[in-house]
């Protein structure tokens, strides 16, 4: 019978897009997905380490394959991703989680057959992490979880060092794949049927940027006429035949370039959605997050992409109870709120990260008034959200039929070019399929439609 795999994703797209090449190796080994991890010959947890929360929901799944291990020791335990890129994490594991077969980090995922092979076949345990990614790796299989919609990395790591964020110590420097390797997967993507790519990076903006380790690509090193940026590589993507949608995830609003903003005007694939973290709306509080730009300027860049796409989706990630923000840093950060109107916000407790600047920082602000801050922030968020929903009532959009409805299994669920999620009666065969839905609900969070004839 085939060995069974099974893997618990933490995280952001990067992870989720790793994992669907952790997949695609154990598949190409002989390796079947199996839903139960208890099960599994192979288990791996690919791990987050942006928050302390996603630290302590690996904990605690870990601590249940250590029964399921004792009960059949041939089962191998793996863990990675970001989380292993950090020496705490490994020394706890090794005096706490003794069950754990392999580790490996996010600069090594290439390597993990050979050392899946390594610790099957000796019954050892391995520690296999490297502190910096070396050359890009190519032509890695992927079990792509849909056939319809894929993430496609442009670029890896983080030079940014925003103060409270872990992730320029856990993925490393920017690195910029090559745009032919980008545009060939994205080829072979449209070939096999599918419509919608996101394209993937921890700051997009600056893709092709910098030089880093052999193979990355930096366009600065073209020649004129042939140096490939970001709004380049969106125009490239747009010509590629059958891609019908081009997202992109994630921007810093410091790289945002006219050049960006002027392709929304001319790429006729590209969604009409921009998530574009702002962080926080205080001057004094962006300028200790390192962030390099201030609320006029971010004010003047949202202002410009309404300008080029009236009708663009808007939402952001935001960061409350940063060290130091007082009461009238977080007023500042509502009155953003209102001003920019976002169609969906991303909201999260300021977490202490060891190893970053903002850990050492004093004035913490104390948890109760994080909280208190947080709530009315999500309440101001939902409000504007709830006002805006209204626009959907009645209107006919295209939407991407993702599958069937998690709350109701009769039901379709899909998107809007805007990101909305839209349920409405249909078959399977509309699953993979853009339809134009009409709205005969609109709520805050979601919508729910008919095919409109
Ligand atoms: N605490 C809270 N939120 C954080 N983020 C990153 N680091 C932290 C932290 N230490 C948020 C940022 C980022 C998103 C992916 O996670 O808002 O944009
Ligand atoms: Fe973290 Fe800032 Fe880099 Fe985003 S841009 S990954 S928030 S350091």
């Amino acid at each position: 019978m085939a060995k069974t795999y099974h893997i618990i994703t933490f995280g952001c797209q990067m992870n989720e897009r790793d994992s669907e090449t952790l997949a695609g190796m154990l598949e190409a080994d002989g390796f079947v997905k199996t839903e139960k991890k208890e099960k599994a010959d192979v288990v791996i947890l690919n791990t987050c380490s942006v928050r302390e929360n996603a630290d302590k929901k690996f904990f605690g799944v870990l601590g249940q394959l250590k029964h399921p291990k004792e009960d059949d020791p041939t089962k191998t335990v793996c863990v990675c991703g970001c989380m292993m890129q950090q020496q705490h994490v490994i020394d706890t594991l090794k005096q706490k989680y003794p069950w754990v077969d392999l580790v490996f980090g996010t600069h090594n995922i290439s390597d993990f057959p050979k050392l899946l092979h390594g610790v099957r076949e000796t019954n050892s345990k391995v520690v296999e992490v490297w502190e910096d990614g070396r050359a890009i790796a190519e032509g890695l299989p992927a079990a792509r979880e849909f056939p319809f919609k894929a993430f496609v990395n442009i670029m890896y790591g983080c030079n940014n060092f925003c103060t409270y964020c872990i992730v320029p110590y856990t993925r490393g420097r920017e690195r910029s794949r090559r745009p032919e390797d980008i545009l060939a997967e994205v080829k072979q993507l449209a070939a096999s049927g599918c419509k919608e790519i996101t394209l993937l990076g921890q700051n997009v903006n600056s893709y092709g940027k910098v030089k880093h380790g052999e193979g990355s690509y930096c366009y600065l090193e073209e020649p004129e006429g042939q140096q490939v940026d970001f709004a380049k590589l969106l125009r490239m993507v747009d010509e590629v035949e059958g891609i019908e949608r081009i997202r992109f995830m994630t921007s810093h609003p410091k790289d945002l370039s006219d050049d960006l903003i002027e392709a929304f005007r001319d790429c006729k694939h590209l969604c009409h959605a921009f998530h574009l973290p702002v962080q926080s709306g205080s001057d004094a509080i962006l300028k200790k997050m390192n962030r390099h730009y201030d609320r006029e300027r971010y004010f003047e860049r949202v202002e410009k992409l309404r300008e080029a796409c009236p009708d663009i989706a808007l939402s952001t990630d935001i960061i409350v109870g940063f060290p130091g923000e007082t009461e009238e840093d977080f007023m500042q950060t509502m009155d953003l709120v209102r001003r920019v109107r976002y169609d969906s916000a991303f909201t999260f407790l300021y977490s202490v990260r060891r190893g970053t600047p903002a850990a050492g920082m004093e004035e913490q602000v104390p948890e109760a008034v994080k909280h208190e801050r947080f709530n009315r922030l999500v309440e101001l968020v939902h409000e504007i959200q709830e006002e805006k929903a209204v626009e959907y009532q009645d209107k006919v959009l295209p939407v991407l039929i993702e599958g069937f409805s998690k709350t109701d299994k009769t039901m379709l669920t899909g998107r809007t070019e805007s990101g909305k999620t839209v349920d409405l009666p249909g078959s399977a065969d509309l699953i993979g399929q853009i339809v134009p839905v009409r709205i005969t609900k609109a709520q805050t969070f979601s919508c729910y439609g008919e095919v409109a004839e």
